[in-house]
């Protein structure tokens, strides 16, 4: 069966930080559909990153649509400042202390787009209650906190129970699939109905970055 071609959304985690603006660039001009950004507070996760200040300062490196990926704690006292940094989708934890919905709704009355976020050990049913306040899922397919991770296969089977409830509830939305995706574990996760494929190392790594990004967005097509 032949389904479309996944997204590809780099993962700037794994891009040289004393050049982002350069590396945001030139993974844009290489193919990309998205700039996945990893914002770590030390607390969520035991790993920091970047702020929303860092955010708006590679805004003006890229055209593509900036998906802040936000492991931290408390992410609705952060919505503002991430909306105002120029990011378009706003993923928050399912797991992160917080007002939950109260957190989606205000990334949409920022008007951005906002996603719910689950890691490898939250059970995918916990996110059922929140579809409808959702425009985006992500699955993660690594404990988050670093790049460069092993694929945990056991969140591929999340992906079509996730779909098969957006299904039976009548709404519809991509599902994002994060954490040691490269071309073997992509195909999984595309056959799987992944929608888009976030990767750092596979694609920052590779000696040809357009090549790298080819062969993800290509996951999936091939006959079975
Ligand atoms: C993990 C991050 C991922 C990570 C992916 O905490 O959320 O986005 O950067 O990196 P790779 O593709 O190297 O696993
Ligand atoms: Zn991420």
């Amino acid at each position: 069966m032949s389904r479309s071609m996944p997204s590809v959304a780099p993962s700037i985690l794994a891009a040289d930080f004393a050049r982002l603006g350069e590396d945001v660039a030139r993974v844009s001009l290489a193919g990309a559909d998205y700039i996945h950004i990893d914002i770590m507070d030390g607390v969520f996760v035991p790993n920091i990153t970047m702020g929303p200040s860092t955010v708006s300062s590679i805004r003006e490196y890229s055209k593509l649509p900036f998906i802040a990926h936000l492991m931290i704690t408390h992410p609705e006292r952060h919505i503002k400042a991430f909306a105002d940094s120029g990011s378009d989708i706003i993923e928050v934890h399912i797991e992160a202390e917080q007002d939950l919905v109260k957190t989606l709704r205000s990334i949409r009355d920022h008007g951005k787009k906002a996603a719910l976020a689950v890691n490898p050990p939250t059970a995918i049913e916990n996110a059922f209650p929140y579809l409808r306040e959702i425009d985006l899922l992500l699955i993660m397919s690594v404990n988050p906190g670093f790049g460069g991770q092993s694929f945990i296969e056991s969140s591929l089977p999340k992906i079509g129970i996730a779909k098969k409830e957006m299904e039976r509830q009548g709404s519809s939305v991509p599902v994002e699939i994060d954490g040691g995706i490269n071309g073997k574990t992509g195909e999984l996760a595309a056959l799987a109905g992944a929608d888009i494929l976030a990767a750092g190392s596979y694609v920052f790594k590779a000696d040809d970055m357009p090549a790298a990004i080819r062969t993800l967005r290509a996951c999936g097509s091939s006959k079975h």
